[in-house]
């Protein structure tokens, strides 16, 4: 079988932890780096085996020998990326949050479709085998009607010099960067809220540090969900229904195992974790990519574009806005 052919855009934190998971995969091959310093690019190169190293993204998309691009950028810089990697002819894994909003989110999905492109969110949570087999579970009805969901996620963001998680130009939210996670997860259970009401905390340049979320939905169940960036919050998840629920202990976005509570008594599944938990997204797009697919089941792009909505909805209600936000049609409702 040919190897899939990876370039890896960007040589941040993530793009650190995402290579040595892509080591892991047999019919993954990481070809080419490219970062905005041509050192950079050679010294991540040379440490994950890369024989091509790019002192521009524009070179790296264009390297005849890559397959498919992992972004690794700030998400304000994604729409563009997403776009230079299409000009190209490659497929995209895009880190999340896709793009800012659910305006540039809608264009660079169409663009996908119209050009017959992959195109998948790196929602790796999605991914995770615990969090697949909580949605099996709950699918089987073993828990009754899922009535309530509750998640958080809260770190300190220790190092504020850090651009992306405070400058509006690179797309610092809370709510993007982490919020997507405890929203993500209420989506699994409980779908499209009718309702939801957030209210938070705003930096001084109109980042959203902090933000508390309630969604309600027509059968009457309910979300509470909140993400910060200024305290170290527990970062548990519950799934509650009529018969029984899903604890899923710290870090509920990578989790190695849940309990599940019924009258029956407790028990705790555990479905192995391979790496870091990147395998799992990566896998997903060399099962898509063989198979001709242009968008995975596990990480739908409408998907995507339901979540963004519902982020373009939590930041106006904290008043936060960014680059390329001032069409806020895409509101839900
Ligand atoms: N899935 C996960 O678990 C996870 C975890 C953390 C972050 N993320 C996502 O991954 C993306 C990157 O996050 P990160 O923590 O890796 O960020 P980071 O450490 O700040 O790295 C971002 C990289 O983007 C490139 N970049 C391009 N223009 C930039 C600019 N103007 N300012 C700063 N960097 C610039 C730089 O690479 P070069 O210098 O090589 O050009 C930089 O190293 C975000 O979208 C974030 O939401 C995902």
């Amino acid at each position: 079988m040919q190897p899939i052919r990876w370039g890896i855009m960007a040589t941040g934190e993530i793009a650190h932890s995402f290579a040595p998971d892509l080591a892991l995969i047999p019919d993954a091959q990481l070809v080419a780096v490219g970062s905005r310093s041509m050192q950079t690019a050679r010294a991540f190169a040379d440490q994950y085996g890369a024989r091509n190293a790019h002192g521009s993204y524009t070179e790296l998309a264009n390297d005849p020998d890559v397959d498919v691009v992992y972004i690794a950028t700030p998400h304000g810089l994604h729409h563009d990326h997403i776009l230079m990697c299409f000009d190209a002819g490659k497929h995209v894994l895009c880190e999340k949050a896709l793009t800012l909003n659910a305006r540039t989110t809608a264009h660079a999905i169409g663009e996908a479709r119209r050009r017959g492109l992959f195109l998948m969110e790196a929602m790796w949570m999605r991914c995770n085998p615990n969090i697949r087999a909580m949605q099996e579970l709950v699918a089987t009805g073993e828990l009754g009607d899922i009535q309530a969901v509750g998640a958080d996620f809260g770190f300190l963001a220790a190092n504020a010099d850090k651009a992306r998680l405070v400058d509006p130009a690179l797309g610092a939210s809370a709510i993007l960067d982490i919020g997507i996670y405890p929203l993500t997860f209420a989506w699994l259970f409980l779908g499209q809220p009718e309702r939801i009401i957030s209210v938070g905390a705003v930096s001084e340049r109109g980042v959203d540090l902090a933000c508390a979320s309630v969604l309600s939905y027509d059968d009457g169940a309910h979300a509470t969900l909140s993400c910060t960036n200024t305290a170290v919050t527990p970062g548990h998840a519950f799934v509650a229904g009529s018969l029984g629920r899903i604890e899923v202990p710290r870090p509920f976005h990578r989790p190695d195992e849940f309990v599940v509570r019924t009258s029956d008594g407790d028990t705790v599944h555990r479905h192995p974790v391979t790496g870091r938990g990147y395998t799992h997204e990566i896998e997903e797009v060399h099962r898509c990519l063989r198979a001709g697919l242009t968008e995975s089941a596990v990480i739908p792009l409408d998907d995507s574009l339901a979540l963004m909505r519902l982020m373009d909805w939590m930041r106006s209600d904290l008043g936060c806005t960014l680059p390329g936000d001032e069409d806020w049609s895409a509101r839900l409702g």
